[in-house]
């Protein structure tokens, strides 16, 4: 439980949840995460944006006690999603007279979502403004990074930007600020990648207009602010361009040995062509599927192609190959080639499968597929020499996108 000043009048009410291993069912978040909360104090009335997640309520309003807030006069909502609004109802009993402000698209959405009457809330515009006496809040709205009713709240005085759930990090640290650390950006790319990532064309639109912003804070809902902006901003800018970098990603499966033949063999290949790899074992042990499937999602947040190895199980491409591809279709991800290779015990419709389960992804390339009944030959294993120096000179070719 910590409540730290963040600029002048400004606090921070930043929840910490180490212990968090999997966030949305889907995500693993190996260093937990935090629900940020502020509190903005003007020399007439105060504000609170957000609040935290429900499981934390208490530790939430204990923390609101030590900000020394008499009078609560603004409950801003940034965002519908419980790890932020989860608190509430409790805070709403405990401040009855605050009004509670929000976009229209979180008032319905809390109607749903948390049974909170629409009238109960002041609704908020693109550029609306509260005035709290020397600390003026205007709203933007930021649709679909990553909800329909996602907001921002820029402070001018201090130029303090209240992003929501943009540029956060699921990264619990006693640092409030975000340091130099390698870990922090790695946390940064994976948020990115699981939360945004299926959204890049808005988000960069709202990081274009954060930059002209020039906040001097960045204070997120998750994870470390950012009280150097520019390495966040300059960080999404790239995630959100169409560049890459020359690396392929290889997720793999392999029953019996013959998918680790073929993916050994490819990887080798491309990396004695110039080209980085970097292999997924999805089926090593009873929790590599979601914690390399992350990984892998953070890989293609910047790679130039993605490449499988799967063998067919019952026809089709093995289940754990399959959860990865479809979670890469729904993040959407920009990798400009897709390729299938693999190997069958008697037949198989591995590729008709998967090219539906990544039919979302229009824009890429898809390489042909190979398939193999059984253990690949030295003749066979000499196709994947072919196959890969093919990729290779292709990603070659990107020219301007390659960074
Ligand atoms: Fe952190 Fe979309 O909630």
């Amino acid at each position: 439980m910590a409540v730290q000043a963040i600029n002048d009048g400004i606090f921070c009410i930043d929840i910490q949840h180490p212990d968090r291993k999997m966030f949305d069912c889907i995500m693993p978040t190996e260093h937990g995460t935090t629900y940020n909360a502020y509190v903005v104090k003007g020399q007439t009335k105060s504000a609170l944006i957000d609040t935290a997640d429900p499981d934390f309520t208490k530790e939430f309003m204990d923390s609101v006690d030590r900000c020394e807030v008499n009078v609560i006069d603004y409950i801003i909502i940034l965002h519908t999603e419980q790890d932020h609004s989860g608190s509430l109802p409790v805070l709403m009993k405990k401040f009855p007279r605050a009004q509670i402000v929000a976009t229209e698209a979180v008032a319905k959405l809390m109607l749903t979502h948390l049974h909170i009457a629409t009238d109960k809330f002041m609704i908020v515009n693109e550029g609306d403004q509260i005035e709290l006496g020397g600390r003026s809040l205007t709203f933007f709205k930021i649709p679909f990074a990553h909800w329909p009713d996602n907001t921002m709240v820029y402070e001018s005085s201090t130029r303090t930007l209240f992003s929501s759930d943009l540029f956060g990090s699921h990264y619990s640290s006693d640092k409030l600020f975000a340091t130099n650390s390698h870990e922090i950006k790695v946390a940064a790319r994976a948020y990115y990648a699981e939360i945004m990532m299926p959204f890049a064309t808005q988000v960069r639109k709202y990081t274009e207009k954060v930059i002209e912003m020039a906040p001097s804070i960045i204070a997120t809902a998750h994870g470390p602010i950012w009280n150097q902006p520019s390495v966040i901003l300059q960080k999404y800018m790239r995630w959100t361009s169409d560049q890459v970098e020359k690396t392929v990603v290889v997720p793999y499966v392999s029953m019996h040995g013959s998918s680790a033949v073929i993916a050994e063999r490819l990887c080798l290949r491309l990396a004695s062509k110039g080209v980085s790899v970097l292999s997924r074992n999805l089926g090593k042990k009873p929790d590599s599927l979601v914690v390399q499937s992350g990984l892998v999602m953070r890989d293609l947040v910047t790679a130039a192609a993605v490449v499988y190895v799967l063998p067919t199980v019952l026809g089709g491409p093995h289940p754990a190959g399959s959860y990865c591809a479809m979670l890469m279709n729904a993040m959407r991800v920009k990798t400009p080639f897709i390729g299938l290779l693999g190997s069958y015990g008697w037949g198989s419709r591995a590729s008709t499968i998967f090219a539906e389960m990544t039919s979302g992804l229009k824009k890429a390339e898809r390489l042909s597929d190979v398939q193999f009944e059984g253990l690949p030959t030295e003749d066979q294993l000499a196709e994947v020499d072919k196959y890969a120096d093919d990729l290779a000179a292709k990603i070659m070719q990107l020219g301007d996108r390659l960074i």
